[in-house]
């Protein structure tokens, strides 16, 4: 099958911004073979909407159509119904319980505690200083367990998302296992015993009931650690070059409403998660082309939220953007259970920068890290004005 756009999601340019390829693709063939990933890329939004709503003929458990999936593999994110239910019940039941009001005041004194130090220095980098301390605070006290050291794990994290992208660089598959296993014993570490408070202590207290295996449980919380804190961190970063290269105000975001709504337009505009998978469990048509059971789909969420048939205005940050049917968390059955947690993390970020730093400014260029799945700024040099 012929590739109609050349899409290299690793070029550099690509990594800078994607969005003018995905346009391109989004024109010319909204649904399109890409030979190398060995998929079929969607980049509309009524076609993404239609594959994770439909969780019958487009599959997010690779063993239903004969694939075997590694033990390490199974997790939430990689079951379907009926086993995926009762998982989902049980996190969804112990992320409810938890004290939002409590992580969220935690949150944001730890951003100020951490723009501080920067205010002293007139500026600094964003991402090490400011995005991914904040983003680990967060998640490990919404989780209830002790944050690792930042640079350590930021290494091993990089490792294991750089791995996501193995099928287009092989050569990050075996460093992407190796910080994985890493990650997994921290996890192990972290149910011997098991904290008494937060979402995880919530787990262990009915994880016997629900009957789910104890391995599958530890992949499951593997995901939501790492992913919730990769993607937090990512759209802390994201949020604030959005803003600033727009020339937005932060001052503007001192009134309750309008912030609400440009969190939500800044997920749409620039979200973390840039494509997630599925496989076809028989022969389908979507979107006038024929796809055959057993086929790979990896859905362009950051093109369908730049959808013209799906947005007025779709290339403009529009703050107070309403309604906002954007994909950045998902939809349907694996939506992302952690969306709350991750806008209020974004929330409170701009609220600290805009009390601490009201002037905050770009100082030099904006680099991308060199991965495609997740979309994440690598260092946001800013001054912070007078
Ligand atoms: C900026 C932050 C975040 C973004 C953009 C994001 C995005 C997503 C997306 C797009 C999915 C759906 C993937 C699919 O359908 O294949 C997802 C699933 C998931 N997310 Fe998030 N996420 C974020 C933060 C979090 C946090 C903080 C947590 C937990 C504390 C979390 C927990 C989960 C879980 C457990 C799933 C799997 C749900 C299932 O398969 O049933 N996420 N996320």
């Amino acid at each position: 099958m012929p590739t109609v756009v050349e899409f290299e999601p690793l070029h550099p340019e690509t990594l800078r911004d994607p969005y003018p390829v995905y346009a391109r693709m989004r024109a010319a063939a909204p649904v399109m073979w890409h030979e190398r990933l060995n998929s079929w890329l969607l980049t509309r939004h009524a076609e993404c909407l239609q594959v994770l709503k439909d969780s019958r003929r487009f599959a997010a458990d690779w063993r239903r159509i004969g694939t075997a999936v590694p033990e390490h593999g199974v997790s939430i994110q990689s079951m379907d119904p009926p086993e995926h239910g009762a998982l989902r019940g049980l996190l969804v039941s112990a992320y409810r319980a938890q004290d939002m009001a409590a992580v969220e005041r935690g949150a944001y004194l730890h951003a100020n505690h951490l723009l501080a130090g920067l205010r002293a220095e007139g500026g600094g980098e964003l991402m090490t200083r400011f995005a991914a301390p904040l983003a680990l605070h967060a998640v490990c006290d919404f989780l209830g367990v002790p944050a690792p050291d930042p640079a350590t794990f930021g290494e091993m994290s990089d490792a294991i998302i750089r791995g996501m992208d193995a099928g287009l660089a092989p050569e990050r598959a075996a460093p992407g296992a190796a910080a994985r296993a890493g990650l997994s014993a921290m996890i192990a570490s972290w149910f011997e015993p098991p904290p008494t408070v937060g979402m995880l202590g919530a787990l262990a207290r009915s994880e016997s009931a629900a009957g789910i295996p104890r391995a599958v449980l530890m992949n499951s919380m593997r995901v939501v650690f790492h992913a919730g804190y990769t993607s937090v961190y990512s759209a802390v970063g994201s949020a604030i070059i959005s803003l600033l290269r727009h020339g937005v105000e932060l001052s503007r975001l001192g009134d309750p409403a309008l912030l609400e709504t440009a969190v939500e337009e800044l997920f749409r505009y620039d979200g973390p998660v840039q494509a997630t998978g599925r496989v076809c469990t028989e022969d389908v048509e979507l979107g006038g082309v024929r796809i055959a059971r057993g086929q790979a789909l990896v859905l362009l969420l950051g093109s369908a939220n730049r959808d013209p048939e799906a947005f007025s205005q779709p290339e403009s940050l529009v703050l107070d953007r309403q309604p906002n049917s954007h994909l950045a968390f998902g939809w349907g059955i694996h939506a992302c259970v952690g969306g709350l947690l991750a806008k209020a993390v974004v929330r409170l970020a701009l609220s600290s920068l805009r009390e601490n730093s009201p002037r905050l400014r770009l100082s030099g260029d904006v680099v991308h890290k060199p991965q495609a799945t997740q979309r994440c700024p690598d260092r946001i040099p800013v001054t912070f004005g007078a």
